[in-house]
């Protein structure tokens, strides 16, 4: 019998990774796949940072150079945010109907940052993504790794002056 080769583990025990290690098993861990999968982590995440591209380059086989070549080739790839705090606010279905629009209207609103960009004085980085995992908290936010559930446009204003 074969031997299953060993995956390496998780930047984190996010349950992000699993829809993106299932992803990459869809595809048989093949290279090819890997600006598939590099979608399939900045729809998660908002962005590729570096722990991402490493686990991605090692669970497909690649060196990093080459994951890092793609990312940084590809415009509709964003690195990790230049801002000192990011938020991502989700936009995928669940957060949609649940009225994630009204979340970016408003910091974009307030900080003059739209999706994919950090603010003038480097304070917030504002991100989008397809689905953060937790859809039962729609509208959801993840603010610095923190998920903020239930979100309204007042409640995520004062979340994000707390950075200050
Ligand atoms: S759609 Fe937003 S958490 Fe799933």
């Amino acid at each position: 019998m074969a031997l299953q080769p060993v995956r390496p583990a998780a930047p984190s025990d996010d349950k992000r990774w699993k829809l993106i290690n299932a992803n990459m098993r869809r595809n048989g861990y093949a290279g090819h796949a890997l600006i598939e999968t590099l979608h399939s982590v900045q729809s998660a995440f908002g962005f590729l940072d570096t722990a991402s591209m490493r686990y991605v380059a090692a669970c497909l086989d690649l060196p990093l150079s080459k994951v890092y070549g793609v990312a940084t080739f590809y415009h509709l790839f964003m690195l990790e945010p230049k801002g000192h705090h990011a938020c991502v606010v989700c936009t995928g279905t669940a957060c949609y109907i649940k009225g994630a629009a009204s979340l970016v209207q408003a910091v974009e609103k307030r900080y003059g940052a739209a999706p994919g960009e950090t603010t003038s004085d480097n304070h917030l980085s504002v991100l989008t993504a397809r689905c953060v995992g937790a859809c039962g908290l729609a509208p959801a936010v993840v603010l610095d790794r923190n998920v903020l559930g239930k979100q309204t446009p007042a409640e995520l204003l004062a979340r994000i002056e707390e950075l200050a």
